[in-house]
């Protein structure tokens, strides 16, 4: 991929971003260059990916990527346009031991290697140039991360820091749910929503209702972090304390002893992004895991933490931000409760300008 010139995007990250961070084509270029083409980018959990064979499109940045389970059970990821003239390959979740492109029937095996090519004579495909790209994928605790970037640092590296306080707090005893994942379309740019998503600041003035009574600002605290991933915690009423988990760029989740609901941002353009919304519950599944019960168990599971009202709350403060942060802005200072953003302002800093990140603080 080319690169952007990422000149434009320096700031301090001890006060809020610039509001040419939310609004300027330039850094969006610079972002999906320097963050959504090169770095760890959440695609989907591996419950998606349960049986050699499965198929799951995705978006990486600007390129489809197809996301499938070979038949050795290791999980690969390969470029999802045709080598041919383009066409996007999967549309939608399958089954399948090949690709067979839907236009003039191209197929391809599961390593990506070009199998079959209707009415073309011997010898005027060379087929070993016509294999589709594969790139990096891997697994964290269910997570399935892709990479279009082949020397990225490994997910072990990326999130040792948080590491024994993600197993301790209990995330592998959960079952991801991909069936109980939603997606929509919020009017602001990626990083207000992942911000938004990151700190436990707004709790009390945001969520009076849904959150606050439940996990208050007040009892929020700083766990561990760097830029390359951050944990946070809080005082859950009635449970053991919440591990909110902040895996830049685009990745939040909140674990507790029964659930963890996540919430996943990628850009759209600079003042859209998509978010999408899932969850890993402590949901016995009976034999069929998508079965009648299983779904109910899922449900009721997800419906203990009122979700689908702080997510209201959230688009609509986000939303706003975006129609705001313009004109005379002048960044503001962040306060010590939002280290997590520091560190995500570190993260961008790192990404977008090459300044090395600061020692991890624990
Ligand atoms: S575009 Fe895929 S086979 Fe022609
Ligand atoms: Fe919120």
């Amino acid at each position: 991929m080319k690169t952007a010139d990422a000149g434009q995007s320096t700031f301090d990250p001890a006060r809020a971003l610039p509001a040419a961070a939310y609004r300027d084509p330039g850094w969006l270029a610079a972002e999906k260059d320097r963050i959504w083409h090169r770095d760890w980018v959440f695609a989907t959990t591996e419950d998606a990916l349960a049986e050699p064979g499965d198929q799951v499109p995705v978006t990486i940045g600007d390129q489809p990527v197809l996301l499938l389970r070979n038949q050795a059970g290791e999980l690969v990821a390969l470029s999802n346009l045709c080598a041919h003239r383009g066409t996007l390959l999967v549309e939608q979740p399958a089954n399948a031991r090949r690709i067979q492109c839907p236009y003039h029937a191209w197929t391809y095996d599961d390593a990506g290697r070009l199998v079959g090519a209707p009415f073309a004579p011997s010898g005027v495909i060379d087929r070993s140039a016509h294999r589709l790209p594969t790139y990096r994928v891997e697994s964290w605790h269910g997570l399935v991360f892709v990479s279009l970037d082949d020397g990225v640092e490994s997910l072990a590296r990326r999130f040792a820091l948080i590491e024994r306080h993600v197993s301790a707090a209990g995330i592998d005893a959960l079952d991801h749910r991909a069936d109980m994942q939603s997606a929509e379309t919020w009017a602001c740019n990626w990083k207000v929503a992942i911000i938004n998503a990151m700190e436990s600041y707004h709790l009390f003035k945001v969520h009076p209702e849904t959150l606050e009574p439940f996990t208050p600002t007040r009892d929020a605290y700083y766990v561990a972090g760097s830029a390359r991933a951050t944990a946070t915690g809080g005082a859950f009423k009635g449970q053991d304390d919440y591990l909110l988990l902040s895996l830049p760029p685009g990745f939040v989740g909140v674990l507790t002893r029964g659930s963890f609901v996540w919430q996943a941002v990628h850009p759209v353009d600079s003042d859209r992004c998509a978010v999408r919304t899932g969850g890993a519950y402590a949901s016995h599944r009976p034999a069929s895991p998508f079965g009648r019960i299983g779904k109910w168990l899922g449900r009721a599971a997800a419906a203990a933490y009122p979700q689908p009202d702080f997510l209201r709350e959230d688009k609509a403060i986000c939303e706003r931000v975006q129609r705001g942060v313009t004109g005379d802005f002048l960044p503001g200072t962040l306060v010590p409760i939002e280290r997590v953003v520091r560190d995500f302002g570190d993260y961008l800093n790192w990404r977008l300008n090459d300044v090395e990140p600061p020692l991890a603080r624990d």
